[in-house]
């Protein structure tokens, strides 16, 4: 207990400043999972087939062959999943809705029996043990069957999704009261379209980037709308997006130059249009996409420009920010002859330029390298940009390629983002309102499949129950939301399920 006060205590001396290490009054903590992640039961009941049924089920899928058919089970296994939740303490359990389990064909014209029995279950198993439930609309299992029309490339999807949300709200707004309408954008846009990630629909083409991501913006906005005209008066619930932001930092002191393009370009393309008061895409990408369009000899930018009904359509449709973070790059130029790199990890192949590690920052995991100060960077310009709204970390966790129980590494990780959120609360004042842990248990990880983990929960996957077991991780998170403070004692018991 002493020594890990002692360390606690060091790690944010040495950040430049001593820290009270309890977390304010009121400030909520949960964790999260996606439906196509866990549910499996890909064909039970009427369930209809989503772009990851398809996509893992084809040859261009998971190279290990890896689907989602039956993921941690949590279709038939969801108690479990309650009695994780209900062990860590959570004050919320942010889960996803799948489209295709509610409206099988895509279409809000028919609704399936099973599809709203499952999710009343769920919902209302997690009130009964005291833990709010926090619903994701969409994440990134779009309905085959709209693919086929052009999925988040076609603008009818605007409506289609609207549509979805409206009987959404409808079945589960008297109870759900914090919803994230698209979880996203910018991974299941710029990252499937460009094959950064290989992911679902597996379709590859540059253009798709910007036409998915003009979409899926109004498609956000018009289901704001629809919430505010049809359910805000009677159910008050709060509504957001959630993006994916990887904190970006000059290389060189020379590279400061590219830095606000890169910002912008990652941050502000799926902010702007919904938190700034001009609304639309940031003028400086705005301007930038223009300019390379035309000088490649388009006749119109390669970026949909919103007219002015879409700018106010989308603009303030918002009750809070919801940010996802896991890790941070160094933005430099690209050398001429360097490979252009895939967006937003290696490189903007639109921007010219290249994102890598910088050599001081740890390894980590793949792609996640770990620099906490990222976080606290990361929050601060949110609140400078877009003013002081409330934020809502959604998302921010750590994988491992290994199995293990005693996941010291995660513990670390944790600890050491739960401390920089704790210094941009009190020593920055930003209005951080609650932390996400992703994820809740292991699950299907889309490219990676099962062999990256994140979870505070091991899940046997060759055990047909799908066993979970709490991670030292686990403990340590529910230790901090039962003590709601940083200053531990770091005695943690393991627990099956
Ligand atoms: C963000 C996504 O929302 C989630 O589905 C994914 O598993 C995590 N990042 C980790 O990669």
């Amino acid at each position: 207990m002493l020594l890990a006060l002692v360390v606690v205590s060091i790690a944010l001396w040495s950040s430049g400043c001593a820290v009270d290490l309890s977390f304010p009054p009121g400030f909520l903590f949960g964790s999260a999972t996606s439906a196509y992640q866990v549910e499996g039961a890909w064909n039970v009941s009427d369930k209809g087939e989503s772009i990851w049924d398809r996509f893992t089920h084809s040859q261009s899928g998971n190279e290990d062959g890896s689907t989602g058919d039956v993921a941690t089970d949590s279709y038939h296994q969801w108690e479990r999943d309650m009695e994780v939740a209900a062990n860590l303490s959570l004050d919320y359990y942010r889960f996803s809705l799948s489209w295709t389990r509610i409206l099988p064909n895509g279409f809000a014209n028919y609704i399936s029996e099973d599809g709203k029995r499952y999710y009343n279950q769920l919902i209302d198993g997690l009130l009964a043990k005291g833990i709010q439930p926090v619903v994701t609309i969409y994440h990134w299992d779009l309905p085959q069957r709209l693919q086929d029309l052009g999925g988040w490339t076609n603008p009818y999807i605007t409506d289609w999704f609207a549509d979805y949300a409206d009987v959404v709200f409808s079945l589960f707004g008297d109870r759900v009261k914090t919803w994230i309408t698209i979880n996203e954008p910018m991974l299941f846009c710029d990252g499937a379209y460009t094959n950064t990630f290989h992911l679902a629909p597996g379709v590859v083409d540059r253009e798709g980037v910007y036409l998915c991501g003009k979409n899926a913006m109004v498609a956000h906005g018009k289901a704001y709308r629809v919430y505010q005209k049809k359910y805000k008066a009677q159910y008050n619930g709060k509504l957001s997006l959630s993006n994916q932001l990887v904190w970006y930092e000059a290389s060189t002191e020379e590279d400061e130059v590219w830095l606000d393009i890169a910002q912008q370009y990652s941050y502000g393309r799926f902010s702007h249009p919904i938190y700034s008061k001009e609304g639309g895409w940031p003028p400086v990408i705005e301007d930038h996409m223009r300019n390379k369009s035309s000088s490649e000899g388009f006749h119109q930018s390669r970026l949909p420009e919103f007219t002015d009904e879409e700018k106010e359509l989308v603009k303030g449709t918002f009750d809070f920010y919801a940010i996802n973070h896991y890790t941070s790059r160094a933005v430099r130029k690209r050398r001429p002859g360097e490979p252009h790199g895939g967006f937003p990890l290696t490189g903007a192949p639109d921007l010219d330029l290249l994102f890598e590690r910088r050599p001081d920052w740890t390894e980590g995991n793949e792609w996640l390298y770990i620099y906490p100060e990222g976080l606290r960077r990361m929050l601060g310009w949110l609140r400078d940009q877009y003013g002081d709204i409330p934020i809502l970390i959604t998302e921010n966790g750590f994988s491992t390629a290994e199995d293990s129980l005693e996941d010291h590494d995660r513990v670390q990780y944790y600890r050491r983002y739960l401390e920089q959120v704790l210094l941009a609360i009190k020593e920055d004042g930003v209005n951080v309102i609650g932390y996400t842990a992703w994820s809740l248990i292991d699950n299907f990880e889309w490219m990676d499949g099962y062999k990256t983990k994140f979870g505070l929960c091991h899940v046997n996957f060759s055990d047909p129950l799908r066993t979970r077991t709490l991670r030292r991780s686990g403990r340590f998170y529910a230790d901090v939301i039962k003590r709601r403070t940083l200053d531990l004692d770091s005695d943690y018991r393991n627990y099956e399920f």
